[in-house]
């Protein structure tokens, strides 16, 4: 069997491990993937937003499943078109995929279903905007409606801050169309779980539960990063709140997109944060979440690609997804400078004995060697019984990795060690 994945980042490095344990797929392809995934799979240069290119090079190559894994194909209607040309994909099609396309739209379903999230206002106009914020309450959180390469959230602690926010939004269109209309709303507190799930419309899998670390530095201070390590299970996920959690959310959900005739299939995100009024959905997204993906898929026992063709049959129901009770902990080494301007070119060195542990986002392959090439560069994962146990394997391997200027956050799991403590 042949399978292509679309995307080339640390989640579809993960993918493309977790696919290879089925010994039934003779040749993985990856579009683009990096110089990383070029161990484990066939990289081909194909970006993963040309979609006529991807669909020509599955029906050439006779790949017999997909696998669509970042927003923005999945956003472009990559799914339609590979379907189109008659192969089975994993990834919701256009229609559904709008669940994270379109903030607007999002909020707007929650509303209508009765889906808890913060309370929100909607803006096209931004003297609205700016009116309604002269009296709304601070901190308060400004949202592109569409796509901006993560970087679309705005939490302005101050009410200039905010003005700014929508200024640079609406009027400097610093993310062009996606800032066309925005999202004003509510802010919330309280611990945050990514919980990803497995949906073919009708049945919801969730995932072991998981817990990102977005901020670039220790303590949760710095600037706002794609994600600079995971672990999982996520502490403050308790049993209570996941069935809390399935019946005030999950099952909802899915039903609400069956309702607007947008029945979606594939892997749904949610981004929960657990307030004290009870867990509220911060954001959706249409795939697997990057980092959790690193420490989410480690945990899984069941054959992934069994479990990927029952979401595209609609057969989920049949299939039982276990996952071990394990811990995992993945922790990200970034480029000197991250998330702001950095270098690239220098070569990784690591013992070979950890490749398997290591998913590459943004490395080369130059001259043989493995270098930089991005800002999140790679992550190291390790599971182990306990939580503590992993993050120490993690960090002992994190230690082998090396390139110039590398950075990492020494505090990963901190905060969810502190959780199991006091719980
Ligand atoms: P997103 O890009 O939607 O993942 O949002 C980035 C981060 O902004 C989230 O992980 C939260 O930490 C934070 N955030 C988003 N919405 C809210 C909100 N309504 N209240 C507080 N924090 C928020
Ligand atoms: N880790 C958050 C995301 O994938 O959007």
């Amino acid at each position: 069997m042949k399978v292509m994945v679309v995307g080339g980042g640390g989640r579809e490095h993960a993918i493309i491990k977790k696919l290879k344990e089925n010994s039934t797929i003779e040749n993985i392809y990856a579009l683009p993937g990096n110089g990383g995934i070029a161990k484990d799979a066939s990289v081909v240069s194909v970006a993963a937003t040309n979609i006529t290119a991807i669909k020509d090079f599955a029906v050439n190559n006779g790949i017999d499943y997909a696998v669509v894994a970042p927003d923005d194909p999945l956003v472009l209607g990559c799914v339609d078109e590979l379907e189109a040309a008659g192969i089975p994909c994993f990834g919701p099609n256009k229609a559904a995929a709008i669940i994270e396309g379109s903030k607007v739209f999002s909020k707007n379903l929650m509303k209508k279903y009765g889906i808890p999230t913060a309370a929100y206002e909607v803006f096209e106009d931004m003297d609205k905007a700016l009116e309604y914020l002269k009296t709304a309450p601070i901190p308060t959180v400004i949202k592109a409606n569409g796509l901006a390469l993560g970087k679309g959230v705005i939490i302005a602690e101050t009410r200039e801050q905010a003005f700014d926010a929508v200024r640079s939004m609406m009027s400097d269109k610093i993310f062009g169309k996606s800032g066309e209309s925005i999202v004003i709303e509510e802010f919330l507190t309280g611990p945050e779980v990514s919980v990803l799930s497995f949906t073919d419309g009708k049945t919801i899998v969730p995932m072991v539960s998981s817990m990102d670390h977005k901020r670039a530095g220790d303590n949760d201070t710095g600037l706002n990063t794609g994600g600079m390590g995971t672990i999982a299970p996520n502490p403050y996920y308790t049993d209570a709140i996941a069935a809390e959690c399935m019946e005030k959310i999950f099952v909802p959900t899915i039903n609400a997109m069956n309702q607007e005739g947008r029945s979606f299939k594939g892997c749904l995100y949610f981004g929960l944060m657990l307030t004290a009024d009870g867990p509220k959905v911060i954001e959706y997204n249409c795939r697997f979440g990057d980092p959790e993906t690193q420490v989410v898929l480690p945990l899984l026992k069941t054959d992934l690609l069994t479990v990927m063709q029952a979401v595209t049959n609609g057969t989920l129901a049949d299939v039982d997804v276990e996952f071990k009770d394990d811990s995992a902990c993945c922790v990200i080494i970034a480029s000197g400078g991250y998330p702001g301007s950095y270098n690239k070119g220098y070569e990784i060195t690591m013992p070979e004995d950890i490749f398997d542990k290591v998913y590459i986002a943004g490395a080369a392959e130059k001259d043989g060697k493995l270098v930089t090439n991005g800002g999140r560069v790679l992550g190291v994962t390790a599971t182990a019984s306990d939580l503590k146990s992993a993050i120490d394997a993690s960090y002992a391997m994190v230690k082998k990795v090396s390139f110039e200027n590398a950075f990492y956050r020494s505090d990963i799991g901190a905060r969810a060690l502190r959780a199991i403590k006091e719980c």
